[in-house]
């Protein structure tokens, strides 16, 4: 009988890049940003290495970025004031409005996509509009959402990125971008968002944790694989570019069986709480920190993710 000996393969690293199926490139991953209208660049207290960025010179942060290689960034802004609809959200000079202009203007080719949604705005912390019986009004959370992607859109977004979780948000976007015009602007779904504890430390950093309740109503059960994947079909149906999954080292069986049912792009978040982990058992001493980065992106992708959003996107260039 032949003798099948797969460790042939793994000989030196030469043989073994020959045969290696999933690589990591530049070209695949997104860096989010904080901004903020503080005067000086903050370290985030439970994401040791990112920082909360002030809109004044944010250029100087972003040149940074795109000498790394990275090609797209996702923003998130934090305003100085919050009240019961989130009005920073879709304020034409609010944070997210005045950065999306200013870094198109330095940096016309990369890729700005944009969270939408309104945790970080209101100040009861949920993500849509809440009625006085606690709970999110859809219609009306669909309307403020329209306002605040169509003025993402006037300051010049590639992409914007709703991650509230309210039924029929990708249907209802991309209408109201199409009757203005803005038939270019794309959407990335958060479709496949869990109700996550990983979260954490996003939460902190952006002061969003919800004054009463929590997200599950309408954020997804980590215990169910069929509503996910409904919700994936119902947003690409509803006109998203590419459908997000979110967290992503734990739901990898996610991206994978959503990755078998859908046409378009797939992206996974490697979200804060997934970061932090690898930032402070490394900080230990107790793992490579580099070498656990590449790992976990590397399943990331090989589950089946296209492009992936990440803290370490920047840092990648050194360690690739
Ligand atoms: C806003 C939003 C959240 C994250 C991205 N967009 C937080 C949440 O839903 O509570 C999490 C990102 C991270 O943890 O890195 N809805």
């Amino acid at each position: 009988m032949m003798s099948n000996l797969p460790t042939r393969l793994r000989k030196n690293k030469y043989i073994r890049s020959l045969v290696q199926e999933t690589h990591l490139s530049l070209n695949d991953f997104v860096q989010p940003i904080f901004v903020t209208y503080s005067s000086i660049k903050t370290e985030i207290n439970y994401m040791p290495g990112q920082f909360h960025i002030p809109l004044n010179g944010i250029e100087l942060e972003i040149e940074r970025i795109v000498k790394s290689g990275i090609k797209a960034i996702l923003l998130f802004g934090i305003p100085e004031k919050k009240d019961e609809v989130g009005t920073d959200a879709f304020n034409n000079n609010g944070i997210i409005q005045k950065a999306v202009r200013k870094i198109k203007k330095y940096f016309p080719n990369l890729i700005i996509i944009t969270d939408v949604c309104f945790c970080q705005y209101t100040n009861h912390g949920h993500c849509g509009i809440i009625e006085t019986d606690g709970v999110i009004n859809r219609k009306k959370s669909l309307m403020y959402l329209t306002k605040q992607v169509i003025s993402h859109a006037d300051s010049g977004v590639d992409f914007v990125a709703p991650s509230c979780m309210i039924d029929e948000m990708v249907l209802t976007i991309r209408r109201s971008l199409d009757n203005k015009n803005y038939e270019n602007v794309g959407i990335i779904s958060y479709s496949v968002k869990f109700s996550s504890s990983f979260y954490g430390p996003f939460r902190s950093a952006v002061n969003s944790v919800p004054k009463f309740g929590d997200r599950k109503s309408y954020q997804l059960n980590p215990g169910n694989t069929r509503e996910p994947l409904l919700e994936a079909k119902l947003d690409e149906k509803e006109g998203a570019d590419i459908i997000m999954i979110k967290p992503a080292l734990s739901y990898l069986d996610i991206i994978h069986q959503v990755k078998n049912i859908i046409r378009c792009p797939i992206a996974a978040y490697q979200v804060s709480g997934e970061y932090s982990m690898i930032k402070a058992t490394a900080s230990k001493g107790w793992i490579n920190e580099n070498d656990c980065i590449l790992e976990s992106l590397t399943s990331i992708k090989r589950a089946g993710a296209d492009l992936i959003f990440t803290y370490f996107a920047t840092k990648l260039s050194k360690i690739i």
